[in-house]
């Protein structure tokens, strides 16, 4: 239940947000033994999106076809492994209330989906001619990725540290 305190701003106005049912219910249900799997898994998807990029410039500054060939699966790994950590991510989002009832939890939500599109993109674009994708429009892309994937888990990181989502609350 949410207590009188909380739900009142400084004025002595009611907050509906705050007086909504399992406001202060925040914990991760997404998780084994207690860890979460978004937590987990988002690892994946930000270091290859890195990987990408720095293949792709490794191309253009060697020619040499394996960096091509290497951005072509990290574009492809980080992109299934990013699905992966947006599934546990929107589980998390729809199944606990007080994560639910959070604006910031949403922004991040139509964050990651722009990531996850833009990383759909870079890897289909490439599976039609790998080295052939990758100057111009691979390398700009994977920049844009970096640019969203950086954005997109410093967002996640203040969902955590900052409005304390999807962490254990102890006993
Ligand atoms: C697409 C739907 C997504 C939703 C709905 C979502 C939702 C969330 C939520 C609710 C949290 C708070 C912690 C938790 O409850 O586990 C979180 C944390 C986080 N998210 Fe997402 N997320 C999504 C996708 C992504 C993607 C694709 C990435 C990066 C590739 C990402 C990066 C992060 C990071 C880095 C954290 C902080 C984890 C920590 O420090 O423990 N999220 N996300």
């Amino acid at each position: 239940m949410t207590s009188e305190k909380s739900t009142k701003t400084d004025e002595g106005l009611i907050d509906p947000i705050s007086a909504a049912p399992g406001f202060d219910e925040t914990e991760s249900q997404i998780a084994v033994l207690g860890h979460p799997i978004h937590a987990m898994s988002v690892a994946f998807p930000v270091a290859l999106t890195f990987c990408v990029f720095g293949a792709d410039v490794l191309y253009w500054w060697t020619a040499d076809a394996f960096w091509a060939r290497s951005a072509l699966w990290a574009a492809g790994t980080g992109f299934l492994f990013g699905m992966i950590a947006g599934f546990s991510g929107t589980a998390e989002l729809l199944l606990v209330p007080g994560i639910r009832a959070r604006a910031p939890a949403w922004t991040h939500f139509i964050i990651a989906v722009t990531l996850l599109a833009l990383l759909g993109a870079n890897w289909g674009y490439r599976l039609y001619g790998y080295e052939q994708a990758v100057l111009p429009y691979g390398i700009l892309l994977s920049a844009l990725c970096v640019l969203m994937v950086g954005i997109t888990g410093w967002h996640g990181g203040k969902l955590v540290f900052d409005y304390r989502l999807g962490i254990s609350k102890g006993n």
